[in-house]
């Protein structure tokens, strides 16, 4: 090396160093901090002009086009695929947490929560080490049905990011000064929308869809003998919509999926009936001391978890107090504009402890505000616990929940022969729902403590409840087995044991006699008062395991 590329190097390392050491120069904001920023494709007016462009079905000479078998790898293939999640789940980048050294391969996204995006659990987390997705031997599989999240999104309406943006754009108009570790807040801007999917959370669900049809295409023979195309549901927002277009682009390709499933899109709003959005005819979920009193916990547990982070940082702004609610909002804008905008300057505020509070916080959120801890989880679970038992036994449901009996009284909008069924919602509903079902597995342990994680109970919100998170159902064939028909259910993955559904044995594949998972279920359902947790005047409180439903005084 020259001795003038070695001083090169040298000044170049100097420079790393002082950088390194958080600059103390200050920077005044520029005067948009804070503001919120859009913009709007396509441009307004315009359209595709298929006459000058015409599509496949008029230009013609598509070549050969042989099908071949419908795959079936949940049945033939040697392992289970999982989707491991790696750091920098592509296209994203997710920093290492602040002050974790080189060698760390911490993961941050998987600490997010509802907003981290959905990776494979392990059978053996919830106690059946020998148990896969996989078909078991001697089995084959008759019947799937599928419950799913949409996936990454922008912030709900009015939600915390949006809130600290105001904060940071009134500080502006006061003085706001920045340095150090914060000197992008000086003019970060918000660029976020709201409510609908982005690129990534669209690729969640087509690869969720690609992956079904790799695994359990073989089903659809069942329609092609029958003459019959498959009806898979969905609620009105838009992000439902996309969200089940886009799963069902990738089970049946582009454009295929226009021609080849009946996407049934059920209104979602104020006082209308459906089982995907069951808040909406339930009172008491929205009411805070009953349906939100997660939410509330968790507030108070936050409020004593970020004081050291909050500590090292409020020095480097000048005309903001950082509160709990902005850590909180602060960590939420790390996962929403990585998930937006492909990283986020945020995440580097943030330490491995600050991950692990953030996702206890949202532990203690979901568990009882849609877990069970909630007085209202299983009545808002209850609307599809219905439906599947209605799938499974052949007969319309009753209308005791949520769920929408002028849709699931007809066999045009409710069939109840499919081999495959999808439906997708919310995650509060995919908890709701795992409530509803009795699977205690998923919530082993004494409640969750407001205090602090102390590792008792196998609930992680990460887990259960992230960006497209999938509640699969299989329905089975085993002649080894007797009787034959039998049952399991799986969450990202994971078998999760029903050996405490009674009378159901210990199985090492999580396999239950389907006709006694039904009644076990209709039983559940019995117990399930839709009309008493959700109507009437009862006192909850954080701190208990109510099983989902309302206590009775
Ligand atoms: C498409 O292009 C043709 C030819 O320029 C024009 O006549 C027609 O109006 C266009 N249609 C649309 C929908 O823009
Ligand atoms: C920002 O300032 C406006 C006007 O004073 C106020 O109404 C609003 O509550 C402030 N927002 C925040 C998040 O501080
Ligand atoms: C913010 O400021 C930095 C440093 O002055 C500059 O490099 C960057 O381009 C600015 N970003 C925006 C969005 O203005
Ligand atoms: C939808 O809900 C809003 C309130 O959130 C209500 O104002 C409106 O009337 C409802 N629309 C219908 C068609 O039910
Ligand atoms: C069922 O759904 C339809 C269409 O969304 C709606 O008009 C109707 O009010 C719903 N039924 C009930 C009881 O909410
Ligand atoms: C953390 O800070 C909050 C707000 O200042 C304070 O109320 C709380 O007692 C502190 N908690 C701990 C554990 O220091
Ligand atoms: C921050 O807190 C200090 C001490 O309580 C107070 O003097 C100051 O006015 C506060 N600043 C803002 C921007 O709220
Ligand atoms: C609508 O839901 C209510 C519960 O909120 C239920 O009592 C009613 O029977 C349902 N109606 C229909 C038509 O599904
Ligand atoms: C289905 O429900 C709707 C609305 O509740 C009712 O009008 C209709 O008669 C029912 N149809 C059948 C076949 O029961
Ligand atoms: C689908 O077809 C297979 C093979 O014929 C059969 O075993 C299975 O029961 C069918 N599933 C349903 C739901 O009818
Ligand atoms: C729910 O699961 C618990 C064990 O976790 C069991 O004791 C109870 O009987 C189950 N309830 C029903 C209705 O099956
Ligand atoms: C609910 O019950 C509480 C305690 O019994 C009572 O104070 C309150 O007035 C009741 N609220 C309603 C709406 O009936």
């Amino acid at each position: 090396m020259s001795p003038a590329a070695v001083a090169r190097l040298v000044a170049v390392s100097a420079l790393a160093l002082s950088a390194a050491a958080a600059p103390t120069t200050t920077i005044s904001a520029a005067p948009d901090a804070g503001s919120e920023t859009a913009d709007a494709f396509p441009p307004t007016g315009t359209a595709v002009n298929s006459s000058l462009f015409p599509p496949e079905s008029e230009v013609g000479f598509p070549g050969p086009t042989p099908t071949g078998l419908e795959p079936a790898a949940a049945q033939t293939a040697p392992a289970y695929p999982y989707n491991e999640g790696d750091a920098n789940q592509f296209p994203l980048i997710n920093p290492q947490p602040h002050g974790s050294d080189a060698e760390s391969n911490f993961d941050i996204s998987k600490y997010w929560g509802n907003l981290s995006p959905w990776y494979s659990l392990r059978s053996a987390d919830y106690g059946l080490p020998d148990a896969d997705p996989l078909i078991p031997h001697g089995c084959d599989i008759t019947q799937l049905h599928l419950l799913y999240r949409h996936g990454a999104r922008y912030p709900t309406s009015d939600a915390a990011p949006q809130t600290f943006a105001q904060k940071v754009a009134n500080a502006t108009e006061t003085g706001f000064a920045v340095s150090g570790e914060l000197a992008f807040l000086g003019n970060w801007t918000y660029k976020l929308g709201a409510e609908l999917l982005t690129p990534f959370g669209r690729s969640q669900n087509f690869l969720l869809g690609v992956a079904y049809r790799q695994l359990y295409g073989q089903l659809l023979n069942n329609f092609t003998e029958a003459g019959t195309l498959p009806v898979f549901r969905t609620q009105s927002q838009d992000r439902m919509v996309k969200t089940a277009e886009n799963f069902a682009a990738g089970f049946f390709g582009v454009p295929e999926y226009l021609d080849q499933v009946n996407i049934e899109i059920l209104v979602e709003n104020s006082t209308v009936n459906n089982s995907g959005a069951p808040y909406e005819v339930c009172p008491n979920s929205n009411i805070k001391a009953r349906g939100s009193i997660g939410s509330t916990v968790a507030a108070q547990f936050a409020n004593n978890a970020f004081n050291a982070t909050i500590a090292r940082l409020q020095p480097q702004v000048s005309g903001i107090n950082f509160t709990s609610t902005d850590a909180i909002a602060m960590l939420q804008l790390c996962s929403y504009e990585t998930h937006a905008l492909g990283y986020s300057a945020f995440c580097d505020l943030f330490s491995q402890e600050d991950f692990l509070n953030y996702e206890y916080y949202y532990d203690l959120s979901f568990y009882y505000n849609n877990g069970p801890g909630s007085p209202v989880a299983a009545a808002q679970g209850k609307g599809f616990l219905d439906e599947f038992l209605a799938r499974f036994t052949g007969k319309y449901p009753q209308a005791n929940s949520a769920l929408n009996e002028t849709f699931d009284n007809t066999s045009t909008y409710f069939p109840l022969n499919q081999s495959i069924y999808a439906d997708a919602t919310h995650e509060v509903v995919v908890l709701d729902t795992l409530t509803a079902f009795n699977l205690t597995a998923l919530f082993d342990g004494p409640p969750l403590s407001a205090k602090g994680n102390r590792g008792q109970n196998s609930f992680v919100a990460s887990k259960i409840v992230p960006f497209a998170t999938h509640f699969t159902t299989q329905i089975l064939s085993c002649p080894a087995y007797q009787p034959t028909k039998q049952i399991r259910f799986i969450v990202n993955d994971a078998v999760i044991p029903i050996s405490h559904y009674p009378g159901c044995p210990e199985d090492p594949n999580g396999l239950c006699s389907f006709d006694n998972v039904v009644s076990v279920l209709q039983n559940r359902s019995s117990e399930i008062d839709f009309n008493y947790d959700c109507f009437a005047n009862y006192t909850a409180a954080p701190g208990m395991d109510y099983n989902g439903r309302a206590p009775r005084s």
